[in-house]
């Protein structure tokens, strides 16, 4: 298993990465403690695809306590958005709805432009207003949230310096796997991505608890951020992390580089058939074996879409569950399934994206 902001290879072991990251599972007990203040917990967070975090409930106790609380995520713009972007925005959106709390979405032009010597400045900058209306179609609400692109907004520079002074060459070598050939541009950039954990805080000048929601791969930048906050006298930032949303091959993390098992915001009805339709599933070779013999939905992709977030009744999760396995249900009806949810809620998305092109000025934080 490795695991850095850039790179997800081999077989995720979640158990290992919370003793090897130092974070916490989410517990019954947390859930319980969200009811108080909504009667609806979200789905990511009832089947633990948000499975872990770092002082949310201290994040909670600061919102109890009426201390102002952010919520911050972020996307790098190397190319077309795909769904597993999208389930730490869904979730932040239903945080920022929960907590009626501000949002700054950092959006890292810079970092792909550093890593990614194939693209020209102008690719990123397409991707980047690309992506834009992705992140708008979400649903922020656009009185609370303030997205921005790190070349295009100066403050976070100012920000950044301040950071990158406390953090040397070898911290950042050991946190990020950094090499003698890694470009200086890309040592500097964890400074960054830290700049908005203290954002409102430097803007305002006032006092708030940052709360960082996001898939559990961007967990380094928050180990330097919570390092380096007390030495600039602000609050650690607090974290909560999603597990990978696997591509619909046999393995690993859904990734643009493997496009025919990633499924696209923009995908038409036509690719989302046609993917599903290839997914790989948990099914017997034949249909009589599968009968006899039942699947195995516990390494069906198409199952697991259906749990993580596309079939939200638990009930009917838990029967195509059961059903699978006796060999009552076949790979084709589950792929059925998914794909009707799936394209429903792209056209859905695609409507709010067409509507976003009118908004962008509105969302767009300038200096
Ligand atoms: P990026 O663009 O790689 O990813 C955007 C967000 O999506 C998460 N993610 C996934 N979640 C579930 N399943 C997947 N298969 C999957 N792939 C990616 C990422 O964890 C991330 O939350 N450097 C960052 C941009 C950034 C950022 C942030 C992200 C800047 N500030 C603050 C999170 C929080 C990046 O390139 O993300």
């Amino acid at each position: 298993m490795h695991i850095t902001p850039w790179e997800v290879r081999g077989e995720v072991n979640y158990d290992e990465i919370i003793k090897e990251f130092g974070v916490e599972l989410i517990t019954d007990d947390i859930i319980e403690r969200l009811k108080k203040y909504t009667n609806n917990i979200h789905v990511l967070l009832r089947r633990k695809i948000f499975f872990a975090h770092r002082e949310f409930e201290d994040w909670l106790d600061s919102f109890e306590k009426g201390i102002k609380v952010i919520l911050y995520t972020g996307r790098g713009p190397s190319g077309y958005t795909h769904l597993g972007h999208l389930i730490p925005w869904i979730f932040t959106k239903y945080l920022q709805d929960v907590f009626k709390a501000d949002l700054y979405f950092q959006v890292t032009d810079d970092e792909k432009f550093l890593i990614h010597p194939e693209m020209s400045m102008e690719d990123i900058e397409n991707f980047t207003n690309d992506n834009i209306l992705d992140i708008i179609a979400v649903g922020f609400d656009p009185e609370r949230t303030k997205i921005f692109t790190n070349l295009n907004y100066k403050e976070i520079y100012r920000i950044a310096v301040r950071i990158a002074r406390h953090i040397t060459f070898s911290t950042a070598k050991a946190t990020f796997g950094f090499t003698e050939s890694s470009n200086i541009g890309i040592i500097f950039f964890p400074a960054m991505q830290a700049a908005p954990c203290f954002l409102y805080q430097i803007l305002e000048g006032k006092d708030a608890h940052v709360l960082i929601p996001c898939a559990i791969d961007q967990e380094p930048y928050w180990r330097i951020s919570r390092d380096v906050a007390p030495k600039l006298r602000f609050r650690k930032p607090a974290g909560i992390y999603s597990k990978f949303i696997p591509g619909l091959g046999a393995n690993g993390k859904m990734s643009t580089s493997h496009p025919e098992t990633c499924i696209f915001l923009k995908d038409s009805p036509e690719d989302v058939k046609r993917k599903i339709w290839n997914a790989f599933t948990g099914g017997q070779p034949t249909l009589k074996e599968q009968k006899e013999k039942g699947g195995n939905p516990n390494i069906c992709v198409v199952y697991w879409y259906l749990y993580f977030y596309f079939e939200d009744d638990d009930k009917k999760v838990e029967e195509i569950y059961n059903e699978c396995i006796i060999g009552k249900r076949i790979c084709g009806e589950c792929k059925e399934l998914l794909t009707k949810k799936i394209i429903e809620f792209l056209i859905e998305h695609q409507k709010r994206r067409e509507k976003a092109k009118d908004m962008v000025e509105k969302y767009l934080l300038k200096d």
